[in-house]
């Protein structure tokens, strides 16, 4: 064998080694897969070409120069998923705990460089200890690198970061900065200082789980976007969430035909809003019959439940779906709900994602906690980023639509493409009982009989306003629609509505009230 490629042999196989058998060994005890492993499950079957695995850190106190592993503590490349190119980096946890040095963001920074050049998402696997302690500055200002580069690729590239291991520190604002955030059950954290410091500063004691688990990301924090029960679990939903977004700001998202008929309608619709409209209902089952194959693909399921956002295909079509849930606080939104929704709704129009909203709002949550908390703010969040949003967008009323919530969901007066209304609706300032309660004041209070008084007013009111029938006399609603018919109308009007043109003014960016 000639020496030089047996040189490169050892030194490929070292790499692939990374911080050698015994520690890959433990890792495995532990049940965890490794950085490798984790690339193979995610990427199409021997797709994976890695990059920089003969790179090394170049720091040379604390006896660091005799510590050089080949790749050092990343492993970075690129390959594809269902044949789309997709670049990946996995942080490994086996050298020197997977701590970001000098090199180790260099790595990530040029894979992320190639990915905008070449339109690509990024896909990251976070299991590090934080910043290389024995680099001090240098690992700081690796973190400062990728940060950049994280912001200046949002919204041309689709960019997802995957928590596998600790992410802790500074080190959690790169996950921060990106589009979404999978965590893996009672194995990642995510947290700007652990529980000994927050015992130390606060006298709080908590578990790392409590402080900064899946759940407590997915479900209290709103920081991360889907909660996966395993590590391959959590690889296979990120291939499945790629098959509904396009691979930069440039392109259309995958297209694909289903055996779903796009003239299906389903007579199950006619029934599902209950009669009485303080009754809830589960908007989930109304999305699941009317998208192809009853896929939907939600996310943030745990986070704000008053609110559905996800993916789902109608006719072929990739579309972001946002839809008040009934079954939650009667669907209100609040402040946790408008930003979740509004982080959703401007991925989808950075990415040329149709929006399909399903309304049925009874307002804007009131109390003190809320308006002290800063409602005005955070809801004209989800108000600015439907108004700003230039992609298709497809509104069905499903029941109410009351209030300033009328106007922010996805309304006509800000833009919406096609609007329709079941004849449940009730589109009015505010539900019936409130407005008889204020029109009707003096009204009821001299009424012989109070009570049947404002009963027989409310009823009146219902009819009269609370219905769809007079936004749809003023062309506020495109049509008033049988529910059954929900899927072919909105097929119909993706359709129509593919080469849809529209812009923004130009200018260096808007204010969204963050
Ligand atoms: C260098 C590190 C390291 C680090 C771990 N190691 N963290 N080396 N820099 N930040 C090394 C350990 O020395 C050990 O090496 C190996 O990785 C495995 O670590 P263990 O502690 O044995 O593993 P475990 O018990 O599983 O604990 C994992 C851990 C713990 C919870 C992550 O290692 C830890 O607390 N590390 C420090 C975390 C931290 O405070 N980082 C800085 C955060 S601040 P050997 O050779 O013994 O196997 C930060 C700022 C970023 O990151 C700012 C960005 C703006």
């Amino acid at each position: 064998m000639n020496p030089k490629i047996e040189q490169l042999r050892q030194l490929k196989r070292q790499a692939r080694m990374g911080g050698g058998e015994d520690k890959l060994a433990a890792r495995k005890a532990k049940g965890k897969l490794n950085a490798r492993e984790r690339i193979e499950l995610l990427l199409d079957k021997g797709s994976f070409r890695e990059v920089d695995s003969l790179v090394v850190h170049r720091e040379t106190n604390f006896e660091m120069d005799k510590k050089k592993i080949p790749g050092d503590s990343v492993v970075t490349g690129w390959g594809t998923i269902d044949g789309r190119l997709v670049y990946v980096f996995s942080q490994d946890f086996t050298v020197f705990g997977g701590s970001l040095s000098g090199v180790h963001a260099e790595k990530i920074c040029k894979i992320m460089d190639m990915a905008v050049r070449n339109g690509a998402p990024v896909i990251g696997i976070n299991d590090s200890g934080g910043a290389r302690i024995q680099e001090g500055v240098v690992s700081l200002a690796g973190y400062a690198d990728v940060f950049l580069r994280n912001t200046l690729a949002s919204g041309v590239i689709p960019q997802i970061s995957v928590i596998m291991g600790p992410c802790a520190g500074g080190a959690v604002y790169s996950p921060a900065l990106t589009d979404f955030i999978f965590m893996v059950k009672n194995s990642s954290h995510m947290f700007i200082t652990g529980p000994d410091v927050v015992k130390a500063v606060t006298g709080e004691d908590v578990t790392f789980e409590e402080l900064g688990g899946a759940m407590a990301h997915n479900a209290v924090s709103g920081v991360a976007h889907m909660a996966a029960e395993s590590e391959e679990d959590c690889l296979f939903l990120i291939r499945e969430m790629m098959s509904y977004i396009p691979s930069n700001n440039m392109e259309d998202a995958p297209f694909k035909v289903s055996g779903d008929d796009s003239l299906r309608t389903d007579e199950r619709l006619n029934d599902i809003v209950p009669d009485s409209p303080n009754k809830p209902y589960d908007i989930r089952d109304v999305i699941q019959l009317i998208v192809d194959d009853g896929r939907f693909y939600e996310i943030q399921e745990h986070y704000a439940q008053n609110i559905v956002v996800g993916f789902a295909r109608l006719g072929g079509f990739s579309i972001g779906i946002v839809a008040n849930q009934p079954m939650v606080l009667a669907g209100v939104l609040d402040i946790n709900a408008s930003e979740k929704a509004a982080r959703f709704v401007r991925f989808c129009d950075c990415f040329n994602i149709p929006l399909v909203v399903f309304e049925d709002v009874p307002g804007f949550l009131p109390g003190l906690d809320q308006e002290h908390g800063g409602i005005i703010r955070h809801g004209a969040k989800l108000l600015y980023a439907f108004c700003e949003a230039t992609v298709p967008k497809l509104t069905v009323i499903t029941r109410k639509a009351y209030g300033g919530a009328y106007c922010v969901m996805n309304s006509k007066h800000i833009r919406s493409d096609f609007n329709v209304a079941w004849p449940t609706a009730e589109i009015a300032v505010m539900g019936p009982e409130g407005a008889v309660n204020i029109i009707y004041r003096r009204d009821i209070a001299e009424a012989e009989q109070p009570e049947s008084r404002r009963a027989e007013l409310t009823a009146e009111y219902r009819d009269h306003l609370a219905n769809p029938y007079i936004a749809a006399q003023y062309g506020y609603i495109d049509d008033v629609i049988e529910p059954s018919e929900t899927r072919p109308r909105l097929i119909n009007a993706l359709n129509m509505l593919q080469n849809k043109r529209d812009q923004n003014p130009p200018k260096k960016h808007g204010n969204i009230p963050l």
